[in-house]
């Protein structure tokens, strides 16, 4: 082929731009946002490659705009932004970033379940506001972790992660996956499986490391709350609509869960009324891989599968190998 023609949808660290620029003949959106549905039908219109986003919607309708596109790579690992069926069918290769944003988004896990728990975001809007005036015995009191119950719903990279960080809190840590991990794997990460009821009513804080498809989709909702101690919280850094934020926030207000720590919102970038408004919540805009080494790792991962599909050789982390045949 001769230089193909690449779009990315989003400005991305400079070494993957040049990565691709020396191979590539390179379009960059220029807006300091994502683009709009239309805009990214126009930007689709004639490449051989797309670099996108988590806040791009890849569907039939917009694919069939350019039936030359050969290859598409997902800045992100989670890919439910794209229909990969339809991908699958007119013959492209999708692509997305497993592996280098494990670490960075089970610290934030944790930094979202030690924020709610010991109301740190509270504290320090309580500070900033010149209200600490004396130290009280009853001041801006919390829940201990250490020792606690972890319940993670989903062993995959990230729940191992969150797992592996709980063994430096001395907490039981139980397990939930459609695919229950061997022996070995149990014991190396002091992890016990749990049918996910039982989790859910026995866990004190309840992580979720689920990719979005059907089957997850609410998958924490009106019924798995009323499960859940009075005492828990629950923290999300996967995907939004993994929970029913409605009935959470119903939850969280009435006292039936303790607290939330989410990253990730049903609908993106907007949150659901009432949400913002509780103080047993602490909100963060979709940071999970936020580090510059992790963004930075993403944005070349993202740009090798693309050069690897556009050259015809194997594409790193091809998610529809369907399509080779
Ligand atoms: C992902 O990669 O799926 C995250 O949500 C963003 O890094």
């Amino acid at each position: 082929m001769t230089c193909p023609k690449v779009y990315v949808t989003r400005e991305l660290p400079q070494k993957a731009l040049s990565m691709l620029k020396e191979e590539c003949e390179v379009e960059v959106n220029p807006h300091d946002r994502p683009l709009t549905r239309l805009e990214l039908k126009k930007a689709i219109e004639d490449v051989d490659g797309l670099l996108c986003l988590l806040t791009d919607q890849i569907d039939a309708e917009l694919l069939d705009l350019n039936p030359k596109l050969k290859v598409i790579a997902n800045y992100a690992v989670g890919y439910d932004n794209i229909e990969l069926k339809a991908c699958t069918e007119r013959g492209i290769a999708v692509s997305n970033t497993p592996g280098v944003l494990t670490e960075t988004t089970a610290d934030l896990t944790w930094a979202l379940l030690m924020s709610v728990a010991r109301r740190i975001v509270e504290g320090d809007k309580f500070t900033r506001a010149g209200n600490y005036e004396n130290w009280g015995p009853m001041m801006l009191l919390g829940k201990d972790i250490s020792g606690k119950t972890l319940g993670i719903v989903g062993m995959g990279r990230i729940g191992e992660a969150v797992a592996k960080r709980a063994k430096g809190f001395d907490m039981e840590v139980l397990y939930y996956d459609l695919e229950r991990k061997d022996r070995v794997k149990e014991q190396e990460l002091s992890i016990k499986y749990r049918e996910f009821d039982t989790l859910l009513q026995e866990a004190d804080f309840i992580s979720l490391h689920v990719p979005l498809n059907s089957a997850t989709e609410n998958l924490i909702s009106e019924r798995e709350l009323e499960l859940m101690k009075e005492s828990a919280y629950l923290i999300n850094t996967s995907r939004g609509a993994v929970i029913d934020e409605q009935v959470l926030v119903y939850a969280l207000r009435n006292g039936e869960i303790a607290g939330a720590g989410l990253d990730v919102y049903e609908d993106e970038p907007k949150l659901t009324p009432g949400l913002a408004k509780l103080n047993n919540v602490v909100v963060t805009p979709h940071i999970g891989s936020a580090s510059i080494d992790t963004r930075t790792k993403m944005a070349t991962m993202a740009a090798e599968n693309l050069l690897a599909g556009l050259q015809d050789e194997e594409m790193p982390n091809l998610l529809n190998p369907e399509v080779l045949d």
